[in-house]
């Protein structure tokens, strides 16, 4: 696990937009009451979103609307690596530097982003681009993986997540998922089982007469 701590230069104060208020107010809407605490993910991830990353007066500004504990907010903001405890780069890349990850070539990852943005947590002159390491992203079968955003870029490799940050560099879309071209979670190279196209073709959809049901009501 890594070690996570608040910036230590922050704002003197922080404040909703009335749209992030709004939505913040809906995810609240969807608890009792006396459980509004169970919003505090996704609305420190408004946060998130309106600010770039989630600041110390913005924690206590969570714990006074959601009636937390300000500890209890700062313990869920210290603990995902998806919250940003200080400012990031326009693109931050969240490079995957656990063990399958490791091994598949996340070290080589990580280099590419040191030579390209420099030291974690550095942000680049034009403010394009940060990175850090995390622990397991949770789609070890295509590591090594690298999140960007929403989305995860898998089977990478140095030429791949060089031409991604060029992408970036330059404004364009990247598309995230595989680089490699593999289906979701399917081996390398090709499905391995499932592949009787019968599965897939409806004929095996016939519709059954199961034994125990009651005959049609006559009409
Ligand atoms: S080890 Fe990288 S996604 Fe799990």
């Amino acid at each position: 696990m890594s070690v996570r701590r608040l910036a230590q230069t922050q704002p003197p104060s922080f404040a909703f937009t009335a749209e992030t208020l709004e939505t913040a107010k809906w995810w609240m809407s969807k608890y009792p009451p006396h459980r509004k605490a169970s919003a505090v993910i996704p609305i420190l991830w408004l946060i998130q979103k309106q600010e770039g990353w989630v600041s110390e007066p913005a924690i206590r500004t969570v714990a006074t609307m959601l009636e937390m504990p300000v500890i209890r907010v700062l313990e869920v903001a210290t603990f995902y690596t998806m919250f940003h405890l200080q400012p990031v780069g326009k693109h931050h890349l969240q490079v995957c530097g656990t063990t399958p990850c490791m091994l598949r070539g996340a070290e080589d990852l990580k280099a590419v982003c040191k030579k390209r943005i420099g030291e974690k947590f550095d942000v680049t002159a034009d403010g394009l681009f940060s990175w850090e390491e995390v622990e397991c992203l949770g789609a070890c079968v295509n590591a090594p993986v690298v999140a960007i955003h929403d989305y995860y870029h898998e089977d990478l490799d140095v030429g791949a997540l060089e031409r991604t940050i060029d992408a970036l560099a330059s404004g364009q879309h990247v598309r995230p998922g595989s680089a490699i071209g593999r289906q979701t979670s399917a081996p390398e190279g090709e499905a391995k089982t499932l592949t009787d196209p019968t599965l897939y073709d409806g004929t095996l959809a016939q519709p059954i007469k199961l034994p125990n049901l009651p005959e049609p009501a006559a009409s």
